[in-house]
């Protein structure tokens, strides 16, 4: 696999994916082969926004290969408190790690610390935009449960606009074919334009909608999401949108009788606790699975090239601020070059004005 970061699922090839996923199995059937693998080698965990499982499940999975772990888990409590840019801070930890994992509240951060950085970089979560490991967890969890990619009715509800874990989920399907996609959300948080036309474009069929009850019968899957409190600009604006969809035992008797429920995790009142022991709910399978394909992923980076940086001296560096999404790491690090594909920032995938 001739990966050199993690940024986004779809950095894969459906070849890769493919041989990631026989490799988890692998990890799976026979850890003991894997425990030396990674022996010398020290993963960096850079969290600059809370977690637990991503966070904890990296580690683990590094601990598992054999290897050591380094990190912060609260910014506060490294040199970024002290206002240092993130180019620095991924350059020198890029001397000490061989390999580094990093979550950041904003667009496109992840991307920004792979142009600095001579190891690789996977990115556990920026800001709204992605979230490919989840995306890696969630895929392995779904072919294992459906032995398919395709012909499945598939229910996004909640926080559709600023859930990063649907973001990464719509772009890795949109590879494949025959889904029909149910996204269920109110208005105002209905999936982004950038995300909408990822699937728009493919032989998938759409289908936006507002009521899980209603439609909660035709799924074959049901990917309850959190409102991320964290991304509103105000507890008011949040309050408009907590509470609006919560899946409950009454609602489960509606569904089909094979059909899973997914959630990332953290669950606060999205799903009720008497849904917890149906048989259909496998978000705790699912979050253990995490750390598995977590192993492979660790692994095969370790095996890729180093030492590959990024050509910036033909990059323009930006004269001013390019991108209008507010939440785009290129409009707090300004040293970042402008960079631009098919009239959209690379960083966070903004459609430029
Ligand atoms: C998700 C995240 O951080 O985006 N959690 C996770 O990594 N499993 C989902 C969330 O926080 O709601």
């Amino acid at each position: 696999m001739n990966l050199r970061h993690l940024i986004d699922f779809n950095d894969m090839s459906t070849t890769d994916w493919n041989m990631l996923y026989n490799l988890t199995c692998d990890i799976i059937k026979a850890p003991e082969k894997y425990a030396a693998a990674c022996k010398g080698t020290v993963l960096a965990t850079l969290f600059y926004e809370p977690s637990t499982r991503t966070q904890f499940s990296f580690q683990t999975a590094m601990l598992r290969l054999g290897g050591n772990v380094i990190g912060f888990a609260d910014p506060n409590s490294s040199s970024v408190s002290k206002g240092e840019s993130l180019r620095d801070t991924v350059k020198i930890v890029s001397g000490y790690a061989d390999i580094m994992v990093m979550r950041n509240p904003l667009d496109g951060a992840a991307y920004a610390a792979s142009l600095y950085s001579p190891v690789p970089i996977i990115n556990a979560g920026d800001g709204a935009h992605l979230h490919p490991t989840q995306t890696m967890t969630d895929m392995f969890t779904i072919y294992n449960e459906k032995g398919t990619y395709e012909n499945l009715n598939i229910g996004l509800c909640g926080d559709l606009f600023n859930g990063r874990t649907v973001h990464s989920f719509i772009k890795a399907f949109s590879r494949y074919k025959n889904n029909r996609f149910w996204l269920i959300s109110t208005k105002e948080l209905m999936v982004p334009g950038y995300v909408y036309e990822t699937i728009e474009n493919t032989d998938n069929e759409i289908i936006t909608a507002d009521n899980l009850e209603e439609c909660i019968g035709e799924l074959d899957i049901l990917y309850m999401t959190r409102i991320q409190r964290e991304r509103f600009k105000t507890d008011e604006e949040y309050k408009t949108q907590a509470g609006i969809y919560i899946l409950n035992k009454s609602k489960m008797e509606k569904a089909k009788p094979n059909m899973i429920v997914m959630h990332p995790l953290p669950k606060v009142d999205e799903i009720f606790y008497d849904v917890d022991d149906d048989p259909r709910a496998i978000y705790f399978k699912q979050a253990r699975n995490g750390m598995y394909v977590r192993m492979a992923l660790i692994l095969l980076l370790c095996e890729a090239n180093r030492e590959r940086y990024t050509d910036l001296s033909v990059y323009p560096l930006p004269q001013r601020q390019f991108c209008n999404n507010q939440r785009c790491i290129s409009n707090k690090e300004i040293y970042l070059p402008e960079l631009i594909k098919d009239s959209a920032c690379v960083y966070c995938e903004h459609k430029l004005t």
